[in-house]
């Protein structure tokens, strides 16, 4: 059955490891017939929440009229959900972190996906598992939902990650998701 797939492609490097990780997701994922979109945070508009709580009280409304709108609506609608990002001093980037929290206007609305991680560092998967946590947590708030897959890309440079053994790890759980 074809499913929605988006795709948080959160690195301000355009071309990054993690959005080259996130393409071939996107080719085996296109391959197998589901319907894929890819957002950039990258550009986007998004301010950080600002705990007003208005969100909880009013339905779901957030007070900030940014980019985010769209994107949660975006977010909502998924079936599968993949949310990358570069590691930056062992931790998810800043604009992920923006993103996710600003789900919260979302409420009861985001629930039952299918979770995959793309995570890049310079050095080993084990300098990745504090930033997995980071979107595991996420996860464990969004009611019915599993992650499915991770991948862990090792590169420094922008581009580095071309060839290696992540990319045909990417691609294999987009044919699968
Ligand atoms: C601000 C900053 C912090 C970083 N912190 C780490 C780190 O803690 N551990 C690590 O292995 N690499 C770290 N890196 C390297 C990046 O994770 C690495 O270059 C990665 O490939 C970037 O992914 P991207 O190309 O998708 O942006 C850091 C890079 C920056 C710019």
């Amino acid at each position: 059955m074809a499913k929605k797939v988006l795709v948080i492609v959160s690195s301000p490097r355009k071309g990054g490891n993690s959005e080259l990780l996130c393409d071939r997701f996107i080719s085996g994922a296109e391959e197998a017939g589901h319907q894929v979109e890819k957002i950039c945070l990258k550009g986007k508009k998004i301010a950080p929440c600002i705990a007003c709580e208005a969100c909880l009280n009013n339905g779901g409304v957030c007070v900030q009229k940014d980019d985010m709108g769209e994107i949660l609506e975006k977010l909502i609608a998924a079936d599968v959900i993949v949310l990358s990002t570069p590691v930056y001093y062992y931790s998810i980037c800043a604009q992920l972190k923006i993103m996710i929290d600003r789900t919260l206007a979302g409420g009861s609305r985001l629930k039952s996906k299918e979770f995959y991680f793309i995570a890049t560092a310079a050095d080993g998967a084990h300098v990745m598992e504090c930033t997995m946590n980071d979107m595991q947590g996420f996860v464990n708030c969004v009611p019915g939902s599993v992650v499915k897959g991770k991948v862990y890309g090792s590169a420094f440079h922008v581009g580095e990650i071309q060839g290696r053994p992540a990319m045909e790890e990417a691609y294999a759980l987009g044919r699968n998701c």
